[in-house]
């Protein structure tokens, strides 16, 4: 989604609002923009373009002395794919950048008349013509005037004309961070990537508060004017974190990160083979009285969900609803004061799962955010916090993010077995021993890159491809059909295996990729038998399985061997492998799996 980075200080703002761009490119984006003070004058230049950052730096001044700018990314929602729609927006002394959806834009048109003065389609331009309506020389009282008017999601970055080298920035909802870096200026970005190269520090902006940023500072008000104190978070990874490191993309980066990743998640959690929420702040009692469990969350994290599911439910008996956040405000939801509501989220912003769990905590006062980034609004939302530590994730299609998910749900499920009394302590200390050996596991199956890439040579003209799994291998499925969907294009669908012919069937013709999972052992010669069935109808099946060696023909075309693991862990190098089905899919069709069209990292509008 739309990405945001504004500078004043002593350094050149181009640079750093153009690199602060580039860094927020992985968020999704179609077109791109700055603004800046001239000269360091009352006078604001705009810069932009419908297209990438480096075609918005091929429309900037190259000898730009500005010390104070603005810049956006936009990912269309009102109107298309066009400059005069890209931020920033200028109307008369007004120049702003907006992130999220001002849902009143319409009233506030006709209300204040605003329509003569627009040149886009955007409700971001009724913004700024709305703020220069009410401007007479005092940004600031502006702000408080105009703010109250808006209904719906906003992180405001405003520059004045006539206060050069000043930045305002007002938000709700929306996240917004900044910094003061002494030697260097003050900060605000959609999230800290973007200035990461500057600091580690951030504050996040409170919502409704007015920020001040000059040179020599950054100032913070509430809407009566009265100062607010700024607190200070620090993020401790550094900027190479955010790089590719010599990967071709993010994306395997970031699948290589897995086993650090999940040894980050897990290690502190377990302590004597029992797990250990102390240091989160998290005690036994949340889960004591738990009657039940619902899982809100979007995408990936919903599948992370899906997998906690099968696990507390069939190992513990535990009745837990995993339910589409998006959905979730729709249904009426069935939730007691003992239902444990866990939001997952890798941002912490998905707007869809923000919005599930308010509605939560209307009717429980036991919600669990499981977050990897700190600070994050579900984090803070929530009544307890569960980070994740995958480190900062950049590419799109969610691969880290989802294995530490993953070992969260079993982590949790062991806490919740034990503390229900559903299982005993030898079996939770078997149970987390295992969990402390995927790392190693993930290691292992890495090492079947280059079979997975050459694999992919015989899809990447398929149109469709199916997932097939039962039980756990069901819910994984689900995760390898999203991951190559969102990024090689392929229509991919995941089928629990015994579903198939009841109808999707049909579908299966000669060629056409199956990749089966097989890894559970209570159900495996039922797959088989259902792998049978779309080999015999022509499928090329790519069998993901615990088996050494496959050398039955009329089974599968291709077969890759995961380590032999416990079958309640056989998920996690089973993901490995497709997420390097998705990733090699999606090169070999010619696509950068980074940045996928038409999709946003962090989804912050609904
Ligand atoms: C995953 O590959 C997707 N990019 C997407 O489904 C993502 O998992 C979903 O939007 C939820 O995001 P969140 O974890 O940041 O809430």
């Amino acid at each position: 989604m739309c990405g945001i980075i504004g500078f004043t200080g002593k350094r050149r703002a181009q640079e750093i609002l153009l690199n602060g761009l580039a860094r927020l490119e992985y968020r999704g984006y179609d077109s791109a923009g700055i603004a800046y003070f001239r000269d360091d004058q009352a006078h604001v230049s705009i810069r932009k373009t419908a297209g990438k950052v480096h075609d918005l730096r091929a429309v900037c001044d190259k000898d730009n002395e500005s010390h104070c700018g603005i810049g956006h990314t936009r990912w269309a929602t009102h109107g298309g794919v066009s400059t005069a729609n890209a931020h920033p927006h200028r109307i008369g002394k007004v120049s702003l950048i907006h992130n999220g959806i001002i849902e009143n834009y319409h009233e506030l048109c006709s209300k204040y008349d605003l329509t003569s003065t627009l040149m886009s389609e955007t409700d971001t331009e009724v913004a700024a013509a709305l703020f220069n309506k009410l401007y007479d020389g005092d940004p600031i009282a502006c702000i408080k005037k105009a703010t109250p008017l808006f209904v719906g999601s906003f992180a405001f970055c405003i520059l004045f004309s006539d206060h050069p080298g000043e930045i305002f920035a007002i938000r709700n909802v929306s996240p917004m961070v900044a910094t003061y870096a002494e030697g260097d200026g003050a900060f605000i970005a959609s999230d800290l990537t973007a200035f990461i190269d500057y600091s580690k520090n951030y504050f996040i902006v409170p919502e409704y508060q007015i920020l001040h940023m000059t040179k020599d500072g950054i100032d913070l008000q509430d809407l009566n004017g009265k100062p607010q104190e700024i607190t200070y978070l620090s993020v401790d990874w550094d900027v190479t974190a955010a790089e590719k490191e010599g990967y071709a993309h993010y994306m395997i980066k970031e699948i290589h990160e897995q086993p650090q990743a999940i040894h980050r998640t897990i290690d502190a959690r377990i302590k004597d083979s029992l797990p250990y929420f102390e240091d989160d702040g998290i005690p036994d009692s949340l889960f004591s009285d738990v009657s039940d469990i619902t899982i809100i969350a979007c995408g990936t994290a919903m599948y992370a969900g899906m997998v906690g599911k099968t696990l507390m439910q069939n190992k513990f008996g535990i009745g837990v609803n995993v339910v589409v956040a998006s959905e979730f405000r729709y249904e009426r939801p069935v939730i007691s004061e003992h239902t444990l509501v866990i939001a997952v989220s890798q941002s912490g912003e998905t707007i869809d799962t923000l919005e599930a769990l308010w509605l939560a905590k209307k009717h429980t006062e036991k919600t669990l955010a499981v977050v990897n980034v700190k600070g994050s609004t579900i984090a803070r939302e929530s009544h307890y916090v569960f980070y994740t530590h995958a480190g900062p994730e950049i590419a799109v299609a969610s691969t880290k993010a989802y294995s530490v998910q993953v070992a969260s749900m079993y982590l949790l499920a062991a806490k919740l077995g034990l503390v229900l009394g559903k299982t005993s302590e030898d079996a939770v200390k078997e149970f987390l021993d295992g969990l402390r050996c995927v790392p190693d596991l993930i290691e292992k199956t890495l090492s079947l890159e280059s079979r997975a890439s050459a694999l992919t040579k015989r899809m990447i003209n398929a149109e469709h491809a199916f997932y097939i799994g039962r039980g756990l291998d069901y819910t994984l499925s689900m995760e390898g059909a999203l991951k190559l969907k969102e990024i090689s294009y392929i229509h991919a669908e995941a089928y629990a295996a015994g579903e198939l012919k009841h109808g999707t069937i049909a579908l299966v013709s000669e060629g056409v990729p199956v990749i089966a999972v097989a890894t559970q052992s209570g159900v495996y010669s039922k797959v088989i038998s259902n792998i049978r069935e779309v080999k015999a109808r022509g499928a090329y099946v790519i069998l993901i399985s615990k088996d050494r060696k496959i050398s039955d023909k009329s089974i599968c075309d291709i077969h890759l061997s995961i380590p032999d693991v416990r079958d309640e862990l056989a998920v996690f190098p089973s993901v490995v492998i497709c997420q390097l089905i998705a990733y090699y899919a999606s090169i070999g069709r010619g696509i950068n799996p980074d940045q996928p069209r038409n999709l946003a990292k962090s989804v912050t509008v609904e």
